[in-house]
C-alpha cells in the first residue's frame, strides 16, 4: 500500500518502536512500555500516534514481559524480540532482518514517549521529504534539559551528534537542545551506520543516538526538526516521569472535552481517562473521576465527588457524589447523593436511587424511585414504582442468588425486606416492616409482620408510678 504520509518523497515507510527496556528506574515487575497514562498503557498512545501514518510495515521491539505486551498491540504490528537489552542502537538492529530488501523510511520511535502526537510526526515526516536527508531527527528546546541526549551543533549549526547525559561534559550539559527520541533514517544509511556502532560509553550500550554521529562523520545529509510543544516529547523513565505525564495528558484531555462543548468546573481535581465520551453541554463538577468506557450523554450534571467506571448516562440525569462501575444511567435520571451502583444496574429513563442507596444486576423502570437506603440486588422494579426507606432484597440464601420481580406502579413499605425469589405484582403494595415470602398479587398488600399489642399502663408501673424515668445526663 502506498504511505499516505510519504506520498510526496513516494517512498515507503516503515516503523519501529523500541520498547524492550526493562525500566530499572520504574522498580517494577511489569513492562515499562505497559504502565499506564490516564488509562491506557505508554505503548498504546505510541501505536495510537503512528496509526494515521499509514506505514507499510509496523515493528514493535519487546524483550522481558513481551507476552504482556504483546496483548496490547495493534493488528498488523509485528512483535521483534530482543533477547538482551544490549541498548537502542542494538534494539533497532535487531529489526534489521525483518526489513531486509525494505528500501524506503524507517521511523524510529521509543515507547516511552506517550504524548506524541500524530501532527508531530507527520511534520517530521514532511520535513524529511524535502530532502533527500540520510536523517532528520526531533529536538526541541528544554528549560531543564537533564537526563536527554543533547543535539551537538557545529559553529554553522550543522548537527554533528547526540551526546548522552551520563557521557556529556560540562559545556555540553548546558545545551538545552535536546534528542526526542524520534527519527526518520533512510534504510540505506540506516543499517551501515548501525553497524559502525560501539559500546565504548558511560552505559556501556549501544547507542542509537551515536548514529547521528557516524553519519555526520560519513558527510550524509542530517536535518534537527525541532518542534516547540517540549511536553510531547516527555520520555518516561521513572514514575515521577509517569506522574508528570500523566498530569499533561490528563490536561490535554480536558481541553479536548472543553473544546467540544463540555464545561470542567475544576481541571484540577478532575480525572477523565482516555477512551471517556461525553456529550456538548454536560457539567462535570469538582472532584470527579470518569474512567473505562464510560460515555456520558448531553446536558447531564456529573459530580461534585462522582466517580463513573465503564458506565454509561444517558442525557439530561445528574450523577451527584456517588460511586457507579459498570451501571448504565438512564436519561434525565437522578443519581445520589451517596448512591453505589454496581456492574449490571440499569435506570431506566426518570427513575432515581438516591442517598446510601446500592443497586447491583437489577433493573429500575422507567420512573421508579429508590430514594434511600435500600439494597437491590438481582431485581427487577417496574415503571413507575415507589420503593419506600429501608427497603432489601435478600438475594442470597447462603448457597445461590434469587430475584426479586417487582411489577409497574407498586408502593413498598418503609423496611420492606424481599425474601427472593419472590414477586410483587403491578399495582401491589407491602406493608411497612414486611418480611416478604411469598408472592404478592397485583394490586394487593403484602403484609408480614407481627401485629401490635398495647400494653395498658405497662411503662408508668415499670418506672415507677409518678416518679419517671430518670434521663441520663
Ligand atoms: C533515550 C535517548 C536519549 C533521548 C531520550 C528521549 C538513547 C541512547 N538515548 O534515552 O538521547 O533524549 O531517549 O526520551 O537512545 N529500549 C529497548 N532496548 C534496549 C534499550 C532501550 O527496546 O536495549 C527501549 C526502551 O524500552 C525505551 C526506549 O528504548 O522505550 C528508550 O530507552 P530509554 O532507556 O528510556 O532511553 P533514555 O535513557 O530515555
Ligand atoms: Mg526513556
Amino acid at each position: 500500500m502506498q504511505s499516505a504520509a510519504n506520498q510526496e518523497a513516494d517512498r515507503p515507510l516503515a516503523i519501529i518502536i523500541l520498547a524492550a527496556g526493562l525500566g530499572t528506574r520504574m522498580k517494577s515487575g511489569i513492562s515499562k512500555v505497559l504502565h499506564e497514562v490516564c488509562g491506557k498503557p505508554m505503548i498504546s498512545w505510541v501505536t495510537d500516534a503512528v496509526r494515521p501514518l499509514q506505514a507499510e510495515r509496523h515493528l514493535v521491539v519487546l524483550g522481558n514481559g513481551r507476552s504482556q505486551v504483546e496483548a496490547v498491540l495493534p493488528e498488523g504490528a509485528e512483535a521483534v524480540h530482543q533477547d538482551q537489552q544490549l541498548g537502542t542502537g542494538h534494539a533497532v538492529s535487531v529489526c534489521e532482518p525483518a526489513l531486509a530488501g525494505f528500501n524506503g523510511d524507517i521511523l524510529v520511535l521509543y515507547g516511552d514517549t506517550p504524548l506524541l502526537r500524530a501532527e508531530t510526526l507527520r511534520g517530521l515526516l514532511a520535513a524529511h521529504n524535502t530532502g533527500p536527508h540520510a536523517c532528520t531527527l526531533l529536538t526541541v528546546e528544554l528549560e531543564e534539559p537533564y537526563g536527554y541526549g543533547r543535539v551537538v551543533r557545529d559553529t554553522d549549526g550543522r548537527v554533528t551528534g547526540i551526546i548522552e547525559e551520563q557521557d556529556a561534559g560540562d559545556q555540553e550539559k548546558a545545551i538545552r537542545e535536546v534528542n526526542a527520541g524520534v527519527y526518520v533514517f533512510a534504510a540505506d544509511r540506516l543499517w551501515p551506520a548501525i553497524a559502525a556502532l560501539d559500546r565504548d560509553n558511560a552505559q556501556g550500550e549501544l547507542y542509537l543516538t551515536d548514529v547521528i554521529g557516524v553519519l555526520a562523520t560519513a558527510s550524509e545529509s542530517l536535518l534537527a526538526h525541532r518542534v516547540k510543544d517540549a511536553a510531547e516529547i516527555l520520555g518516561v523513565n521513572s514514575r515521577i516521569d509517569l506522574a508528570e505525564a500523566a498530569g499533561l495528558m490528563r490536561r490535554r484531555l480536558l481541553e479536548e472535552h472543553m473544546l467540544a462543548g463540555v464545561t470542567v468546573d475544576d481541571p484540577a481535581t478532575t480525572y477523565i481517562e482516555a477512551g471517556v465520551r461525553i456529550g456538548g453541554e454536560t457539567l462535570i463538577r469538582p472532584m470527579t473521576t470518569l474512567t473505562g468506557a464510560t460515555e456520558i450523554g448531553e446536558d447531564c450534571v456529573i459530580g461534585p465527588s462522582a466517580v463513573l467506571r465503564d458506565t454509561s448516562v444517558a442525557d439530561g440525569a445528574e450523577v451527584i457524589s456517588s460511586y457507579l462501575d459498570g451501571a448504565a444511567v438512564g436519561s434525565g435520571c437522578r443519581v445520589g447523593p451517596y448512591a453505589y451502583l454496581r456492574p449490571g444496574a440499569r435506570l431506566a429513563a426518570g427513575s432515581q436511587a438516591g442517598t446510601f442507596v446500592e443497586i447491583k444486576n437489577s433493573s429500575v423502570g422507567a420512573g421508579a424511585k429508590v430514594p434511600h437506603l435500600s439494597y437491590i440486588g438481582d431485581a427487577e422494579i417496574g415503571p413507575g414504582t415507589n420503593i419506600a426507606a429501608g427497603n432489601i432484597t435478600a438475594n442470597y440464601d447462603g448457597v445461590s442468588k434469587h430475584r426479586t420481580v417487582i411489577g409497574g406502579g407498586v408502593h413498598t413499605g418503609a423496611d420492606t425486606v424481599f425474601v427472593a425469589p419472590v414477586t410483587v405484582g403491578d399495582g401491589a403494595m407491602t406493608g411497612a416492616g414486611s418480611v416478604i415470602t411469598g408472592d404478592v398479587p397485583a394490586g394487593g398488600l403484602g403484609i408480614a409482620r407481627a401485629r401490635q399489642r398495647n400494653v395498658e399502663s405497662y411503662a408508668s408501673r415499670k418506672l415507677g408510678e409518678g416518679k419517671g424515668r430518670q434521663d441520663d445526663e
